[in-house]
């Protein structure tokens, strides 16, 4: 065997992946399962989609369409995607040129950042970050350039949008409904970003894989809908949390087709093409299912609210989400140094997982205290975690 010179395997890594943590979910789902804790951490719900959308998928395997799917996405796919814009936005689509599918929104995001950034390029991004977004921007060779939302209410600052712009951004990466906080940015906030772009001419990806899981009446808008934002947005979705099947990882992309077929060109050299059988069964899921999301927003909305008042009781300082999975919690007053230290002493202690939000940040001030809640669980689940945690001495 050659004796080994600087070869260990942490050597051998790229060095752009070096400075990409691994993905917190995998850390902390695995401490879940070690320790079995409830597991509050990663945002999928115990319970599937629709049963009609299941059987839809055993239809297509017994019907032989399992082989490669067109790279762009099935037929009935990307004209049931078109169709959904249509019916919720108004936004009228070709599906031919308009819409692809990728696997899940996070080879959406990917191909997109892949396909817009150069490298050294700026991409101005929203923290604290879905974590996908950090590694692609690295892996792209850009350069992210945050916006924090700050707790408690994790509202835009415009002034420190446009104070990101710098002579090198030419993409922002926007997401919202918002992962992790739960915010909704609102018509001015949107206003806002579209005013940022089109005066310095930036194209927006923008990741909407929450527009149905909002809360108290409210109605996600699409960037693409502002005046001047069609022409340079490009719209990111998925099946996962609309239709509760995260682990099937079929997403879309949807925008003007120059862009599209910009992102295509990424996509292609990515996975080409995935789950094939399970593109029709999210166009049946599309075109027949709409019942279920709004029932879903409903029930999640319910829970958002027994989450947020049992973390209230336990005295944490809880920012009522307006959207999404999540709740976000200031840990402030249990004397931990960090929510990653809080995190992971909670399962020993408690018997609960939770994320610390902290890795979502750059700027560690503004996050080093928060804690995120997955509300999507059953009713008895969150119930059950809440009785631990009032149980447990929460104290550092
Ligand atoms: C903001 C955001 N974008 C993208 C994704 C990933 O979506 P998908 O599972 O469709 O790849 C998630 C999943 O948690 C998310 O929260």
């Amino acid at each position: 065997m050659p004796a080994s010179t600087s070869a260990s395997p942490r050597n051998r890594m790229a060095t752009r992946l070096r400075s990409i943590p691994p993905t917190i979910f995998s850390e902390m789902s695995a401490l879940a399962l070690r320790t079995g804790s409830l597991n509050l951490g990663q945002g999928f719900p115990d319970r599937d989609g629709p049963a009609s959308v299941v059987e839809a998928a055993v239809e297509a395997l017994r019907a032989g369409r399992n082989q490669y799917a067109p790279g762009p996405g099935v037929p009935e796919l990307r004209q049931a995607v078109a169709e959904h814009q249509a019916r919720h936005y108004g936004i009228e689509l070709d599906p031919t040129s308009q819409v692809i599918v990728t696997a899940g929104a996070t080879e959406a995001v990917a191909a997109a950042v892949f396909a817009l950034v150069e490298p050294g390029e700026e991409m101005v991004v929203l923290e604290p970050y879905y974590d996908s977004y950090v590694a692609c921007i690295e892996m792209a060779g850009g350069v992210r350039r945050p916006v924090t939302l700050r707790a408690p209410d994790f509202r835009l600052d415009v002034d420190a949008l446009r104070a990101a712009v710098t002579d090198r951004t030419r993409t922002i990466l926007l997401n919202t409904p918002h992962n992790p906080t739960g915010a909704m940015l609102d018509r001015d906030e949107l206003q806002a970003v579209a005013d940022v772009a089109l005066e310095h001419d930036l194209v927006v990806v923008t990741d909407e894989v929450y527009e149905h899981l909002v809360f108290d009446g409210r109605r996600h808008v699409p960037l693409c809908t502002l005046p001047g934002m069609w022409d340079r947005t490009v719209t990111i979705s998925s099946a996962g949390k609309t239709f509760s099947f995260t682990g099937w990882k079929v997403g879309w992309v949807t925008g003007p087709a120059e862009l599209v077929s910009i992102v295509l060109a990424a996509k292609q050299w990515l996975t080409f093409t995935n789950a094939a059988p399970l593109q029709p069964a999210v166009a049946h899921a599309l075109t027949q299912e709409a019942g279920f999301y709004e029932e879903l927003a409903g029930g999640l909305q319910t829970k958002r609210d027994l989450l947020v008042s049992g973390l209230r009781e336990l005295d944490m300082d809880v920012y009522l989400p307006e959207a999404t999975y999540f709740a976000t919690a200031d840990v402030r007053r249990y004397g931990f140094r960090d929510s990653m230290e809080f995190c992971l002493a909670l399962p020993e202690r408690a018997g609960v997982v939770a994320i610390p939000e902290q890795v979502f940040f750059d700027d560690q001030d503004a996050g080093r205290h928060l804690v995120r809640w997955a509300f999507c669980k059953e009713t008895s689940v969150i119930e059950d975690a809440l009785g631990r945690l009032a149980a447990a001495d929460l104290y550092a």
